[in-house]
């Protein structure tokens, strides 16, 4: 009998990503996406817990979700993700119309928790993080594709520690996936006509696969002696799929990128030209409060590694949190003179959100007030503006190769590509050019997106 399942994403690539495998775990016991509510069986919401206002934004939804599930009673609402694994049974308590918690690790066990509720109508839950699981030997069902652009979980977990970071309990311990699952899954990507994958992990650089993982792979390139494969080594054998195929990564701790992925990224032209880069403070007290293991001067070396391995065009983004702990005026004053010192093209900015459990919440006092946190913020959302336009800018009556991933989204007679520097680019439109490279000259620019003619 054929079901339908509605599925709804929020927080990281790596819930998006996780989605995709949900899909296909349940496609194998008789589920169809849906894309409606009202038409589904079986509702699921993977969901983020890295500030309050994630969360928040999910309890809404399962409002809206309670109103289609009183004209349909036997529907099965199930919550998926870091908030599953954050409450655990708790959510079935707080949330009345939920049925099934899964953290992120228990995706392979959803029939039997759908199972268990329609035949049994007991709620169910599995929140067992694991050491091992990373759903390698399972192909996505590739939910929100374009055709042209997908993504690859390399990694799962983080050890990281960061004592603002809800995500080391709600994601668990790191672990690598099996180099030979992720370059097949690539390879068959390109086959089927898509032209950019992006490796994703809440780490990617610390992607390591040693023999003992399983000695009966073999792969082309081993980096040592001892077999060891780093972040470096699998980013050089994805780059050699083909030439026509561009590879992104997400995230990179700067404790964690090494020149190895430096001169890869130097070496291989379909290596896109952008990093992301965390800094989260400019300010080297506030960092170690934070537990990043680097303090400021460290990060601007790292930056001074980027631009002379890799070279000034190199793209650079960042992550900031106004208002951590005790952060003084002075301190956050550091932040934007970091930001001055490196010229970010772009960055994702939030005010500090205390999440329980973690090392900040227990050692520390959320002190800052919300109007001081907030005004903060606005001051480097202002200046990174600044920055994205200047660095924007300098791509005006320069030509560039992009991709183009589909039309616009404001009009249709507009196609939108990326540059490697990861740069939105708006271009008039020309029949058959989706998925496909085309060299365009930049004509003028705001701080978000480039607009660009064929050449
Ligand atoms: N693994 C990635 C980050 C994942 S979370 C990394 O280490 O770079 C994405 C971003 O959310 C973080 O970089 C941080 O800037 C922000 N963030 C995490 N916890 C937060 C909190 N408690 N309050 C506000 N922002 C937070
Ligand atoms: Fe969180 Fe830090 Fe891990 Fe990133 S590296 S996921 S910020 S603990
Ligand atoms: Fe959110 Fe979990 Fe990602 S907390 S940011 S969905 S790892």
């Amino acid at each position: 009998m054929n079901k339908n399942l509605f599925i709804q994403s929020y927080g990281c690539a790596m819930n998006f990503s996780d989605s995709e495998i949900v899909a296909s775990i349940l496609k194998k016991d008789g589920y169809s996406l849906c894309n409606k509510i009202e038409e589904s069986d079986l509702v699921l919401i993977n969901t983020c817990s890295i500030r309050e206002k994630a969360e928040d934004t999910v309890r809404k939804r399962l409002e809206t979700i309670n109103i289609h599930k009183k004209s349909k009673p036997e529907m099965v609402v199930g919550i998926l993700g870091c908030m599953a694994e954050r409450l655990k049974e708790k959510l079935l308590n707080e949330e009345k119309i939920v049925d099934i918690v899964a953290g992120p690790d228990a995706y392979r066990d959803l029939p039997n928790l759908v199972k268990n509720v329609i035949e049994k109508n007991e709620k169910s839950v599995n929140t067992i993080l694991s050491l091992e699981e990373t759903y390698e030997n399972i192909e996505p069902v590739r939910i929100n594709s374009n055709g042209v652009t997908a993504f690859i979980s390399i990694m799962r977990g983080c050890d990281n520690m960061c004592s603002f970071c809800v995500v080391p309990y709600t994601r668990g311990r790191e672990r690598s996936r099996n180099p030979n699952s992720i370059l097949n899954e690539a390879k068959d990507l390109f086959d089927k006509g898509y032209r950019e994958i992006t490796l994703l992990g809440q780490n990617v650089d610390s992607f390591k696969w040693s023999p003992e993982n399983n000695n009966k792979i073999k792969l082309e390139k081993q980096s040592d002696k001892s077999g060891i494969i780093y972040f470096s080594d699998l980013l050089e054998m994805t780059a050699k799929i083909s030439p026509d195929l561009r590879i992104r990564f997400s995230t990179s701790h700067p404790k964690d990128i090494t020149n190895d992925v430096l001169k890869v990224i130097k070496n291989y032209e379909n290596v896109c030209n952008y990093i992301h880069l965390p800094a989260q403070s400019g300010n080297s007290r506030i960092l170690k409060k934070m537990n990043r293991t680097y303090d400021r001067e460290w990060y601007l070396n790292k930056i001074n590694d980027i631009k002379s391995i890799v070279g000034d065009s190199c793209a650079i983004s960042s992550d900031f949190i106004t208002g951590f702990c005790s952060e003084s005026e002075k301190e956050h004053i550091d932040t934007l003179s970091l930001m001055d010192n490196v010229i970010y093209d772009y960055s994702y900015m939030f005010y500090y959100s205390e999440r329980p459990g973690t090392l900040a919440h227990k050692k520390f006092k959320d002190d800052i007030p919300i109007e001081i946190k907030k005004r903060r913020l606005s001051e480097i959302v202002n200046k990174q503006n600044n920055h994205s336009l200047v660095r924007n800018e300098l791509t005006i009556d320069n030509q560039y190769k992009i991709l183009v991933e589909g039309t616009s989204k404001k009009t249709d007679k507009y196609l939108r590509g990326r540059t490697s520097e990861n740069k939105m680019v708006i271009f008039p439109k020309r029949n058959n050019l989706i998925g496909k490279y085309v060299d365009v000259k930049i004509k003028e620019c705001n701080s978000a997106t480039l607009f660009g003619e064929l050449c």
